[in-house]
């Protein structure tokens, strides 16, 4: 059992606090902000995720994690520091690393015993060596401190079960201090461990990433393709997953790739080559292809119908996948706006993701077009002229073709996720536009 501290209490940082302490080790998690920590403290989680809240109550009670805003108390004594804090994007495409170096400062000013710091972060190459020299010059104790890179590979909406039942772990180390340490606090999860250094583990997640980014962008480009030459992007999705070495995840062609990792990491590895002089032409064909890909279903719609104005227009799902309230590069955002910009009433459907919705376009008259936010998919349906389909929950999937042909007053369907059978549809009478499909 280890004293770990863990700064930053968004998906990485948080989960990985609650599954530690869930593994026996003794867990602070560190943020800034008083109110989530009183929140946290009552057992409530800061973020919706599946499984989260039921973990951080039962350790919370068996005292093997809590929550501060007192840093210094929290990094002094611990064993291994975590950093799970943010690294947005900034206007170049680079990562903002402030918030790493803010913590890289106080860890190095708080530490009274040896101590690990643990970056999970997803870091440009090099990021790490830079942390481990900067908390060397800020060091206060005489005490040995030294970075790991341990990205993490949590998706949201499963990030518990993706971090209890890894398909490995990847540590980037420099000393064998260093890896023996971290190899025995994930020793209790019993997962694959893969040890690399540093500047292998810091690429490890970025290529990782864009890889899937590229592939998603690669089976976008194959359906636009497949529509103008009469060919069916799930049929042939389905004749390509039978392959082991091409695999059956992350083919679904859609609305493009969404979230704040995808769009996040591709422009950052892009802007890293371009630091180096190297022309990334794949993941840069990657970021341009979603660009396109992402308003292609609403450019399908305006041709079909002119103009939006004066039409209810049902959505169907705001955030940038299912599980998730998460809106960060949505497609949804966007859509909405132009939508809006063409005189749309919008009545809005999602399970979780309004209220944060509703904090960006707030519900009522814009100067063109309207929203409205609703409790059911019917109710979002109810009359409508157009229906768009931006995210695939569960209960937008089990809407029936006679629902949407009894529901709507003209029953038009723009899928962006693909997720009917296009012969249904027809039959039932539904025009039915979605991606790589024929109509
Ligand atoms: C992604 C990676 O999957 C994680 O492994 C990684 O740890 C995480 O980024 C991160 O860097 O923190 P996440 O962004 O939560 O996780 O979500 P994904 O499930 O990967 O989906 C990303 C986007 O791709 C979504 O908009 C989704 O709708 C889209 N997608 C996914 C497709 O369009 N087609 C697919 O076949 C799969």
């Amino acid at each position: 059992m280890y004293k770990i501290a863990v700064a930053g209490t968004g998906y990485v940082g948080l989960v990985a606090g609650v599954c530690f302490a869930e593994m026996g080790h003794k867990v602070t998690c560190v943020d800034i902000d008083e109110n989530k920590i009183k929140v946290m403290k009552s057992g409530i989680s800061p973020i919706y995720e599946t499984g989260l809240e039921e973990l951080m109550k039962k350790n919370y009670e068996a005292g093997r994690i809590d929550y501060t805003t007192d840093y210094q108390l929290a990094y002094q004594e611990a064993n291994a520091v975590f950093l799970g804090v943010g690294t947005p994007e900034l206007p170049d495409g680079s990562a903002n690393l402030s918030y790493i170096a803010t913590v890289a400062r106080q860890v190095a000013e708080s530490v009274e015993k040896d101590c690990l710091v643990v970056v999970k972060s997803t870091v440009p190459v090099g990021t790490n060596d830079k942390v481990d020299r900067f908390i060397q010059d800020f060091l206060v104790n005489d005490v040995h401190v030294e970075v790991a890179s341990n990205p993490e590979f949590l998706a949201q909406g499963s990030a518990v079960e993706d971090t209890l039942h890894a398909e490995r772990v990847i540590i980037g180390t420099e000393s064998e201090w260093a890896e023996n340490l971290l190899k025995k606090i994930y020793a209790p999860f019993d997962l694959p461990i893969v040890s690399v250094n540093r500047r292998s583990a810091e690429m490890i997640k970025y290529a990782s990433n864009d890889f899937l980014a590229l592939k998603i962008s690669y089976m976008n480009d194959i359906a636009n393709l497949c529509e103008l030459v009469g060919a069916d992007v799930q049929d042939v999705a389905s004749g390509m997953s039978y392959d082991k070495r091409i695999g059956a995840k992350f083919l679904n062609a859609g609305i493009g790739y969404g979230g704040s990792c995808f769009p996040k990491d591709t422009k950052a590895l892009e802007h890293l080559a371009r630091e180096h002089h190297y022309d990334l032409k794949t993941v840069k064909a990657a970021i341009d292809v979603n660009n396109v890909q992402k308003t292609a279903l609403f450019k399908k719609a305006r041709n079909r119908l002119i103009t939006f104005s004066g039409l209810k227009v049902a959505i169907l799902g705001l955030t940038f996948k299912p599980g998730t309230d998460d809106l960060r590069e949505s497609p949804s955002l966007d859509n909405i706006p132009l939508l809006l910009d063409q005189g749309a009433d919008i009545y809005a459907y999602d399970p979780v993701g309004v209220k944060n919705f509703a904090d960006i376009y707030s519900e009522g008259d814009f100067s063109q077009g309207s929203i409205k936010y609703v409790k059911s998919v019917e109710e979002a349906l109810l009359n409508a002229n157009v229906c768009f389909i931006f995210t695939e929950w569960n209960e937008i999937k089990q809407l029936t073709p006679q629902q949407y042909k009894k529901l709507m007053r003209t029953p038009l369907v723009f899928d962006g996720r693909n997720i009917y059978p296009t012969i249904s549809m027809a039959q039932e009478g539904v025009e039915y536009h979605s991606i790589g499909r024929k109509t």
